[in-house]
């Protein structure tokens, strides 16, 4: 894991700076996608799932509301469920599922579990505000390093749920590690449900990463606010424009910040675990690019064949009218 791995709990700006350090003193220019959630970056990203052109959190949702019963039905099997989200969301979504599942079970164990902890207080008090009968047991991890989940209750069954499109933001081999990584954290009999963003087309693809709005552009664009804010960098971030574009491919969105003329940003070093480091001097020519996301876009089959390469079996896959997004359940074999 490396690109996307998340550095645990409020971030130090070390951390920031390190990878800063790493991403835009190599060429081609790189930031890695964790840096977009801070507080103001986590707010632009909550519009972006409103907005008309970003389909995907509608269309996953849809998919939920349609196939609840079923999904907890099919992962539950003959026992009762205990359900782990890797990523706590807005939880909309995932308050379908619970829903479901208490009505199936009249009460459930749900284990969040992120990166920081202000996303988990959030969603476990609104959890147990609107859903009685959900026991909500938090947990700060970085799942994308390793997951450690304590043994099931006994005789309940596990359904993990990485959704949202998030796996898309890894390299095709991260997604397979982490992957992986659930796997063997599950015993047989448990399941995993993965929502992936489906490749359509382009026109469709492109709109959801260039909104009219521009809050694509401002989330992109804080990544640089942010260097400003934590790091004390000069970035200019009005002389950076938003770039999404669509790479065949690799069947990836990528987004980019372009440099609208040659630069040179200056970090002070005073954030290096020396100290008081040199300054860091970063040059861009004019139309070089830091290439700040990309979001993989899968083919029908590819997310199934995944999930049996790292030793699960896939029992179902629910997708809307239009075949724009998936939702993979898988059993752990
Ligand atoms: C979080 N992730 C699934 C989003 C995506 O679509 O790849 C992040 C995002 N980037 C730009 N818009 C949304």
């Amino acid at each position: 894991m490396t690109t996307l791995s998340l550095p645990l709990n409020t971030v130090a700006s070390q951390q920031v700076f390190a990878a800063v350090n790493e991403g835009l003193l190599s060429s081609p220019k790189t930031l890695p996608a964790w840096l977009f959630y801070d507080e103001t970056g986590s707010r632009l990203f909550d519009r972006i799932t409103e907005l008309p052109e970003y389909y995907l959190t509608r269309t996953e949702r849809a998919i939920f509301t349609a196939n609840a019963a079923e999904v907890v039905a099919l992962a539950a099997g003959t026992q009762a469920l205990q359900i782990v989200e890797l990523g706590a969301g807005s939880c909309d979504k995932t308050c379908i599922l619970l829903q479901a599942a208490v009505e199936r079970q009249d009460t459930v164990l749900y284990e969040p579990v992120d990166v920081s902890p202000a996303p988990l207080e959030e969603a476990q008090e609104r959890i147990e505000r609107e859903i009685p009968g959900v026991l909500v047991s938090p947990r700060v991890q970085d799942y994308t390093r390793s997951l450690a989940l304590d043994p099931p209750l006994s005789g309940e069954r596990r359904l993990v749920l990485y959704i949202g499109s998030s796996i898309g933001n890894f390299e095709p081999a991260e997604a397979h590690a982490l992957l992986a990584e659930i796997r063997s954290t599950l015993a047989p009999g448990d399941t995993v449900l993965v929502g992936v963003d489906l490749v359509k087309e382009e026109a469709l693809l492109h709109a959801a990463y260039n909104d009219e709005a521009g809050i694509t552009e401002a989330f992109n664009r804080n990544l640089l606010h942010r260097l400003n804010r934590e790091l004390g960098a000069n970035f200019k971030p009005d002389l950076f424009a938003h770039r999404a574009i669509w790479n065949p491919q690799h069947s990836r969105i990528e987004m980019h910040l372009e440099s609208l003329l040659r630069q040179i940003i200056t970090i002070p070093g005073s954030h290096t675990e020396f100290g008081m480091g040199q300054d860091i001097q970063i040059e861009f020519a004019r139309g070089e690019t830091i290439h700040t996301e990309n979001s993989y876009k899968y083919r029908p089959g590819q997310t199934e064949s995944m999930l049996e390469a790292v030793g699960f079996t896939p029992l179902k896959t629910w997708t809307d009218k239009r075949g724009w997004f998936g939702v993979s359940l898988a059993r752990a074999a």
